[in-house]
């Protein structure tokens, strides 16, 4: 089975032509990035005029790409939520209106589900069930994926994301937007024991997560150097904030395989680029006698395939939607209803 799927929930515009789940036929992405940079974030509105001026040259190039023609797709895919709800509402109706005119099925897929099948790309003796950890700009969640189409979350963030808290931290050091991957870098050159970092604590659930103290302790950090004249080492501070943000990360997650029982752990979503969080989810995995499976660093961020991908397991399961389906800024990834 062949799906045309396409993502537009934040800056990428992207549609990609996916078989069976498992294989990549084409993958296209445009994206705003370099202009939104200029504003020091995404801008709602320039991400929505940029998908509807790209998504019908991405769909043309994605049926190109993969030698395909319309006639030969068995579906059509696109992110219904959560994201930016213009930026939304642009792939939803492109698809509408060509799941319509070409009489396909129109299949909606939840953002977070496509981040955690890209895996299903990659590594094709991954099957449900196994322990997720997504973290993408948006979310932090640790998620027991029980099927293809079955979520429970078992923790998640109670303020920032973890993506969202490095690109905060990157841009309090002057880096552009999304920090995130230029904070990883200059991490590589620092001491991780340079600064000592609180540990922010969660009352009530030991799988949930809380950045924002951890992101204010940064800032304060900077800013407090930055009046009294000091310069730090802003190799010494990235490691040493990575090595904790990281640290969370991998401890709930550890904590979450042990008491559930998992023995396969999986990565998703676009912090899972992150170095050290590959490494020490290697490690620990290793240690402890579990599989792991990570995106490769292609499939990390934001694309079309890893929509295609959920959508062919969404449509096995009878999750196809009608002509009235609507977009939505949020929605949980464990309780997916469309309107
Ligand atoms: O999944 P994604 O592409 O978009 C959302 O669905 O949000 O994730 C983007 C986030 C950004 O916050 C970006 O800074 C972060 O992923 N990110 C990283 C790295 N690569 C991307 N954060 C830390 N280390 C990285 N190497
Ligand atoms: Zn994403």
């Amino acid at each position: 089975m062949k799906i045309l799927a396409f993502e537009s929930s934040c800056d990428e515009t992207a549609a990609a032509v996916v078989e069976d789940g498992r294989s990549v036929l084409s993958s296209v992405i445009a994206s705003s990035l370099e202009e939104q940079r200029l504003y020091g974030g995404v801008v709602p509105e320039i991400a929505s005029r940029r998908h509807a001026e790209w998504i019908s040259g991405v769909a043309e190039q994605a049926l190109a790409q993969a030698s395909v023609t319309m006639q030969e797709i068995d579906a059509v895919a696109v992110t219904a939520a959560p994201g930016l709800i213009g930026a939304l509402l642009v792939g939803v109706n492109y698809a509408k209106s060509l799941a319509f005119a070409a009489n396909k099925p129109l299949v909606p897929v939840h953002h977070l589900r496509g981040h955690i099948a890209a895996n299903y790309l990659a590594h094709q003796d991954l099957q449900p069930p196994f322990l997720c950890l997504v973290v993408s700009g948006g979310h932090s969640h640790i998620v027991a994926v029980d099927s293809y189409t079955d979520f429970r979350v078992i923790g998640r963030t109670r303020d920032d994301a973890a993506g969202e808290c490095f690109d905060k931290a990157a841009r309090a050091m002057g880096m552009p937007y999304p920090g995130g991957v230029a904070l990883d870098k200059i991490a590589e050159t620092g001491n991780p024991k340079a600064y000592n970092f609180p540990r922010p604590h969660v009352d009530g659930s030991e799988y949930d997560f809380s950045f924002s103290g951890l992101k204010t302790a940064v800032i304060n950090l900077l800013h407090r150097a930055e009046q009294v004249g000091e310069t730090l080492d802003h190799a010494d501070v990235c490691a040493s904030f990575r090595d904790r943000v990281v640290e969370m990360l991998c401890t709930n997650t550890m904590k979450a395989a042990d008491e559930f029982g998992y023995r396969t752990v999986v990565l998703a979503g676009g912090v899972s680029a992150n170095a050290e969080l590959r490494r020490r989810m290697t490690a620990l995995c290793e240690q402890s006698g579990r599989k792991l499976y990570m995106p490769p660093l292609s499939l990390c961020g934001d694309n079309a395939a890893m929509i295609g991908a959920q959508a062919y397991y969404e449509y096995l399961a009878g999750n196809a939607a009608d002509s009235s389906l609507n977009a939505a800024p949020t929605m949980p990834i464990d309780k997916v209803v469309w309107g």
